[in-house]
């Protein structure tokens, strides 16, 4: 399927009211010019969910999901931004023509990709179930005694590819499929010195990796001896796969993920299919170290409750903190549970069962609590240095969350813990927000909706550049992306450079087309919806806009150096501190 011609998308977004598009999922209530209902996104007993027909906007002051129709339909469904608009143009029986936007060639090769994965998943799995030779036979001994059931292999289509130089190579031909093709979805490998290619993967146990709809998209291929140089062999980055941005075994959790409303996230093949297996049924596997932005946002559209469980060891650990900020910028409630030492959770699974996995799960902590724990095994808690190290560590974190409640229990508790005065901690906290601020004072955030705006500086630079394509290239000389403090903003800002480097138009519709996040796209509307900047002297207003990020980054620097001085004098390190103080007197020169 290719792209969603513009007019299209428009025309839905016309057509589609609010109160019939929410009607067609829950009954609502009229209340004065609104509408009431209990919330779909979460359960309550009174209703707090409100539809606004003159805004065409929904939202609930229970859990804080709003949006307009689009949006509504997107949660709703767990669809992403293209497949809700193909669904509400269905029901607006608005047809979407066959002519398709987008570049045909890639088009028609993603289509052909995801055909030769899903024929060589076929190969893989009919092998494993069916041949009768010597290493077919080693690699059902090897499932049998790794404890998976017949079930669990047909039902995520676990495979084996022979010990062969051509096994799929040679069925592939006869299904007419070209090498040039089976290259490019990385399924077999051309040869060095002479003519022809070989198979990528032999002697190995298969697992197809789908996508959210169960489409096979690429290979996980284990090795089943220990000697084995790899372990594990993965398909190569292809046009229709791309690390990072799926869960293995997702396709098939969703339902349960949603009616839990929970989704446990472990690191590899087996950890998942071993507790799926035993009941486990809302889990994926991040498939490597951190999870990513997509992965999140991808996991978000099913649930915010995250409970990581990755291995009890020391990379484990690393990758779960790594994972922690982000989880939290992204919104997601996280905890995070641990297993008996040396265990992941598959052999923990097959010595103690799903239950009591479960089990663990209940008794997860809170990250605040896991990430304290560990800083403690790390750092002295008794020094003052130790101490201090910790708070350097909790504070960011912390930070993070948006609701304030949540962020003065928290500042009480490290407080507590390390018996400091709270009041030491705001300080040292007020620090770190104008630090990362680069301002004193921030434009309150916005109520209701779910997460702090962007500064107007930025917004205001991403208007003029969605105004005149001169300030895309001018932005893109004069400012560095890192200038810009907000997470989204920049992820819009890259995707300009991206549209403009190909070309493309850039208007505030094609890209809200390009992400699937509402945060995202709710900046990109806002912008939208304000008059036009400056309508006298655009290049006089982003003058001044380039001066004030300018100043704003001299600014952060030298807070940033004042609070390294700081804890420098703390703790007496002269040398550092003569150091620090010399770039400061630098920084000042060069006038800041
Ligand atoms: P088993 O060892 O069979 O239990 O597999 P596992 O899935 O539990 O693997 P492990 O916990 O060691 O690693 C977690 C994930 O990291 C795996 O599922 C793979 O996605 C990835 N991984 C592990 N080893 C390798 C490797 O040698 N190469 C590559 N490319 N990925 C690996
Ligand atoms: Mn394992």
């Amino acid at each position: 399927m290719g792209m969603i011609p513009q007019d299209i998308i428009r025309e839905v977004l016309e057509r589609a009211d609010i109160v019939s598009t929410v009607s067609a999922y829950i009954s609502l209530k009229r209340a004065g010019r609104n509408y009431k209902a209990l919330c779909p996104f979460h359960t309550e007993k009174t209703p707090s969910f409100v539809v606004n027909p003159d805004k065409q906007i929904f939202h609930c002051f229970g859990c804080g999901e709003g949006g307009n129709a689009i949006t509504f339909v997107m949660k709703q469904e767990h669809l992403d931004f293209p497949d809700a608009i193909r669904r509400m143009a269905e029901r607006a029986s608005i047809v979407i023509p066959e002519r398709e936007t987008g570049d045909p060639k890639i088009r028609d090769l993603k289509q052909a990709l995801g055909h030769v994965n899903e024929l060589a998943a076929q190969f893989f799995h009919q092998y494993l179930m069916t041949s009768r030779d010597e290493a077919t036979k080693q690699a059902r001994d090897y499932l049998k005694k790794r404890a998976v059931s017949l079930e669990i292999v047909e039902k995520f289509r676990l495979g084996f590819a022979p010990d062969q130089w051509d096994g799929l190579l040679d069925f592939l031909r006869k299904k007419d499929i070209s090498p040039s093709l089976m290259e490019k979805a990385g399924l077999i490998i051309a040869r060095e010195k002479q003519d022809g290619h070989y198979d990528r993967f032999r002697n190995r146990i298969m697992f197809p990796i789908f996508d959210i709809k169960g489409q096979c998209i690429a290979f996980g291929a284990r090795a089943m001896k220990k000697d084995d140089a790899a372990k594990y062999i993965n398909s190569p980055e292809t046009e229709i796969y791309v690390k990072g941005q799926h869960l293995y075994g997702l396709h098939m959790a969703k339902p349960a993920v949603s009616q839990e409303d929970r989704v446990i996230v472990v690191e590899g093949y087996m950890d998942f299919i071993m507790p799926y297996q035993a009941g486990v049924l809302s889990i994926a596997a991040s498939l490597g170290t951190a999870l990513t932005v997509e992965q999140i946002r991808l996991i978000r559209r099913y649930t915010k409750n995250i409970v990581m469980l990755y291995d009890t060891d020391k990379a484990g650990e690393a990758a779960t903190l790594r994972s922690l900020d982000m989880l939290i910028e992204e919104g997601m409630n996280v905890q995070v549970a641990t297993l008996t030492e040396g265990d992941d959770p598959d052999s923990f699974v097959c010595k103690f069962g799903g239950a009591a996995l479960l089990e663990q799960v209940q008794k997860a902590q809170n990250l605040f609590d896991y990430k304290l724990t560990l800083l403690k095994q790390q750092f002295d808690s008794r020094s003052v240095e130790g101490r201090a190290r910790i708070c350097a560590e909790m504070l960011p974190t912390i930070n993070k969350f948006e609701n304030a409640i949540v962020k003065s229990e928290y500042m009480k508790q490290l407080a507590q813990t390390l018996s400091i005065s709270q009041e030491a901690l705001i300080a040292e906290m007020q620090k770190l927000v104008a630090h990362s601020r680069g301002e004193a004072r921030e434009p309150a955030p916005q109520r209701g909706l779910l997460k702090e705006q962007p500064r107007k500086v930025e917004q205001n630079i991403l208007k003029l550049m969605l105004e005149d394509e001169n300030f895309v290239s001018l932005t893109k000389e004069e400012i560095p992306l890192s200038d810009f403090r907000d997470a989204s903003i920049r992820t819009i800002i890259s995707e300009i450079y991206k549209l403009f480097e190909d070309g493309k138009e850039i208007n505030p519709l094609n890209l809200m087309n390009c992400f699937d996040d509402q945060h995202v796209r709710s900046i990109i509307a806002g912008l939208t919806v304000h008059e036009e900047v400056g309508v006298v002297d655009k290049n006089k207003v982003y003058r001044d806009c380039v001066d004030r990020m300018i100043q704003d980054r001299r600014k952060s620097q030298r807070q940033e150096l004042l609070i390294k001085i700081r804890s420098a004098e703390v703790t007496g390190n002269h040398a550092v501190l003569e150091q620090l103080k010399e770039q400061y007197n630098q920084l000042v020169k060069n006038k800041g």
